[in-house]
This record gives structure tokens, sequence and C-alpha cells, in this order.
């Protein structure tokens, strides 16, 4: 993984395909203590947004690789009384060895970006979570032992985490139907990037028929139907969203070998049911567990081994 050391991961599209493929390779390694690696470096955890997984997982990956975590918490910092972003990354960059940041504005990732030359992580925008992303599709190569040739179903809010799946579906080689209420859809120009990397030779979906991408889908999953700075719209959007609810019936007309699968945190009730969540098909729990093996790998990568 010597290419992606020193680089940025501000979208999954900063990945070739190889590269997804050479992380999962070592996240699955790491896993099943095959090989173990040291980094004795210290990561930066700057979060504008609540966190349990990403947090916990970056945290505790650093620190199985004998590394050390800062938290950032943006109220005890000065970013949060209006320090420049290019101010603080530039110092930052002279106290850390890589920084993962969860923001709204991807542009304000980006300019971390620029004014640092450590590794940024993208820890989750409104844009794109590709951390998630990783360890989905670390979750779904155990299930089925590859990935190429599997169609993925996402219904529900054409968000950043259904950008990132857009994105992490087509490097991969697998077939992505999304499925939202119109007014809801993905970002046109990520669905073009996913059309572009997936070069119609698998299928990039979008649609408002939720029965119609769940028929025969190996995998279902879902999100929130409103993201962290929008709650004041999570009531209104109950109804608009009610059709896209992964329910018993949605998960009859997939594969009977289906997988469901949740970013979380989890609305039971509302994006999915607790007998689907909590059902033998859900891998939620072996899908967050990943988050920690598929970061681990990610920042061995980016920082390298000792
Ligand atoms: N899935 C995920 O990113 O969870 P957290 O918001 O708890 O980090
Ligand atoms: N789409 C959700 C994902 C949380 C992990 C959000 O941005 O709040």
């Amino acid at each position: 993984m010597a290419a992606l050391k020193g680089r940025d991961l501000l979208s999954l599209a900063d990945l070739s395909a190889d590269e997804v493929q050479e992380l999962l390779q070592l996240a699955a390694q790491l896993k099943s203590g095959q090989i173990n690696l040291r980094c004795n470096k210290v990561l930066g955890l700057l979060f504008y947004k609540a966190s349990t997984r990403t947090r916990v997982s970056f945290s505790v990956a650093m620190y199985q690789l004998g590394g050390q975590v800062m938290d950032l918490n943006p109220d005890v910092t000065q970013v949060s009384r209006g320090e420049p972003v290019q101010d603080t990354a530039r110092v930052l960059d002279r106290y850390l060895d890589i920084l993962a940041i969860r923001t709204f504005e991807q542009q304000q990732l980006e300019t971390f970006a620029q004014y640092t030359k450590i590794p940024v992580i993208n820890a989750l925008t409104d844009l794109e979570h590709p951390c998630q992303i990783l360890a989905d599709l670390l979750t779904i190569q155990e299930c089925f032992g590859k990935l190429a040739g599997l169609t993925l179903t996402y219904l529900g809010d054409g968000n950043n985490v259904a950008h990132s799946l857009l994105l992490g579906c087509a490097l991969v080689g697998m077939n992505v139907r999304i499925a939202t209420p119109p007014e809801f859809e993905p970002n046109p120009a990520i669905v073009e990037q996913a059309q572009a990397i997936a070069r119609s030779q698998t299928e990039v979906v979008v649609t408002h028929d939720a029965v119609a991408t769940a028929r025969g889908a190996n995998v279902l999953y879902t999100d929130v139907w409103a993201s962290m700075g929008q709650e004041a719209e999570a009531t209104s959007r109950i109804p608009v969203f009610q059709p896209y609810q992964i329910n018993q019936h949605l998960l009859s007309i997939a594969n009977p070998k289906a997988i469901v699968l949740h970013c979380l945190p989890a609305h039971r009730g509302e994006e999915i049911t607790n007998g689907v969540m909590e059902g033998f098909q859900s891998r939620v729990w072996d899908q967050a567990e990943n988050r920690l093996h598929a970061q681990k790998a990610l920042l061995v990568s980016l920082l390298g081994a000792d």
C-alpha cells in the first residue's frame, strides 16, 4: 500500500479500484490476525458532528497500532471561536501525523487538506462517508466471498452514505441501485462520477421505485431519513419516505440469501423495522465492527507501518 502513503481520503473516488481491493485485503488480514502492524503516530479527531462508531473505531484502531489519539473537540479549541480553517490547519499540521475530520461542508474538509501536508481523512461530510463504505464492502465480501457482480440496493435519502455507496460499488464492480423519494435523489454529479467509473460494465441506477430496486438484490441498505443537520425536517419526512422502509415485505422481494446493512445509528420503525434489524439476514453488527478493521488498514496505509 505504499501508493497511499501521505495521501488524503476526501472522497472514495480518491482511490482506484485496485487500491480499494488492496485496502480490503489488508483489513481482512489485520482482522484475522494474519498480520500485525505497528504505527506509532498521532491521529487528531476534529469532529463538528456527533459520532460513536467513527470516533471509537478510529481511536481503538490507532491504539491497537501503538499510536496515540487526540480528540480536538471544536467546543474547547479555537475553531469554535472563529479561528480561520487555513490557520488551524497549518498549526495542526505541525503537531499531528494524520487528521480525521467530520464536518458539514465538503469544501471545509478540502480547505483543511489544502493547508496541511499530513493526510486528511473524511470521517463524514454532508457529501460523503468513505470510511463507512470501506467497512461495508469488507462486510459484503465476508458474506459472499466476492464483490464483483453482486447487486446492492440502497433505499431512502440520497445522502452522504448513498453517494459513497455509488462510488464504492462502481469501484468494485457491483451493481448499485438507489431508490429515493422524488426531490431526495443523490447529487447528479456523484451519480455521473459513479457511472464514469462503472463504464457501463455494471448498473448504476437511480429511481423512485422501492419494490423494483429491491427485486433480487443481494444487499439491502438504508440510512436515516434525516441526517445530522436536517433534524428540523425529520418529522415531515416520515410519510414521504415510508414506502422506502426496509421491512419484511421488501426483504422478501430481494434475493433469498440477501443481507441487510445499515450504517447506524438506526431509527427502528422508520427506515428499518425492528424485526429486520434484529433478523437473521441483518449483518449490521459485523458491519459496525468492520469500521475498526477497515480504518486500521486505511491508517496504516496512509501513514506507513513502523
Ligand atoms: N456510521 C457512523 O458513522 O456512525 P457514527 O455517527 O456513530 O460515527
Ligand atoms: N447520513 C447520516 C449518517 C450518519 C452516520 C448522517 O449524516 O447523519
